[in-house]
């Protein structure tokens, strides 16, 4: 219980069903602030299905998540957006008939003030919060060199350059908590390389992020904890190198 109060991730007996397949099977566990922790697992493991129950785009048939302590039972997607929770996709999801910074924006709006109906009627207020928050996307894209390419259709970026701005909307809200799938799938060594730093930064700036990812190599040389999936079940979890001498993922997954 000590643990749980502690934790700003828990997951209490979690249930996923899709028909008659168990995604996920009595998952629990407790995530710490201020980690980088890797979720890792074969394929249909039950990863994805994870991420999306914790931010609220799948309902578990069973058990909660809590975030710092509080209950999201019921809480929407768009809701826990707003209590701290970010994510980026296994395929990047932009809206590509936007532009990159109207992308970028998509993801500051958790923290405007003014509403719907002031921005309908264009308030000045609407005015100045809108510029504000284009201001802050375009300092936003600097950091991730992206500002040159501000106007131009997603469509016209390379992967790399979609996944940075996946990465840079999920964290234009200054989430409590980031959830990575797959962030590197697809890039090159080098761009993976660059992605890790990235994510290192933005650890020592003190965010939790869990990572899916499927090269052990990275996950040994930035994570500081690692959760296993198999079959839907929590397989194994602690510190990176527990986990790479741990028999039983040994035999479930990294011997694969
Ligand atoms: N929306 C859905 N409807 C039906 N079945 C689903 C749905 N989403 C996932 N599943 C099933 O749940 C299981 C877990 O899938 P999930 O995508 O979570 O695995 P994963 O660990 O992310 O795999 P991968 O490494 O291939 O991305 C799989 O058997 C998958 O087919
Ligand atoms: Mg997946």
């Amino acid at each position: 219980m000590a643990e749980a109060a502690s934790s700003l991730l828990v997951l209490r007996d979690v249930c996923l069903r899709f028909g008659g397949l168990q995604a996920l099977m009595d998952i629990s566990l407790h995530v710490p602030a201020g980690l980088w922790s890797a979720l890792i697992g074969p394929n249909g493991a039950g990863k994805t299905s994870m991420l999306n129950v914790i931010c609220g785009l799948y309902a578990p048939q069973a058990g909660d998540v809590l975030l710092e302590g509080r209950s999201l039972y019921g809480v929407p997607a768009y809701e826990r957006a707003v209590l701290g929770l970010a994510r980026t996709f296994q395929t990047v999801q932009l809206v590509q008939e936007m532009n990159v910074l109207d992308n970028l924006l998509l993801g500051l709006h958790t923290q405007g003030r003014v509403g719907v109906f002031g921005h309908l009627l264009r308030s000045s207020a609407s005015r100045r919060e809108e510029r504000k928050m284009q201001e802050k996307g375009l300092e936003l894209l600097a950091r991730f060199s992206l500002e040159t390419l501000w106007s131009r259709p997603v469509l016209e970026l390379s992967l790399w350059q979609r996944k940075l701005l996946e990465l840079s909307r999920a964290v234009a809200g200054d989430p409590k908590l980031l959830l990575l799938d797959e962030p590197m799938g697809g890039l090159t060594m080098a761009e993976r390389e660059s992605m890790a730093l990235l994510l290192q930064d933005l650890r020592g700036q003190g965010m939790s992020m869990i990572m899916v990812e499927h090269d052990m190599d990275m996950v040994m040389a930035h994570t500081d904890h690692v959760l296993v999936l198999h079959h839907g079940r929590l397989l194994a979890q602690g510190p990176p190198r527990e986990i790479q001498a741990d028999p039983q993922v040994i035999s479930a997954y990294l011997g694969e």
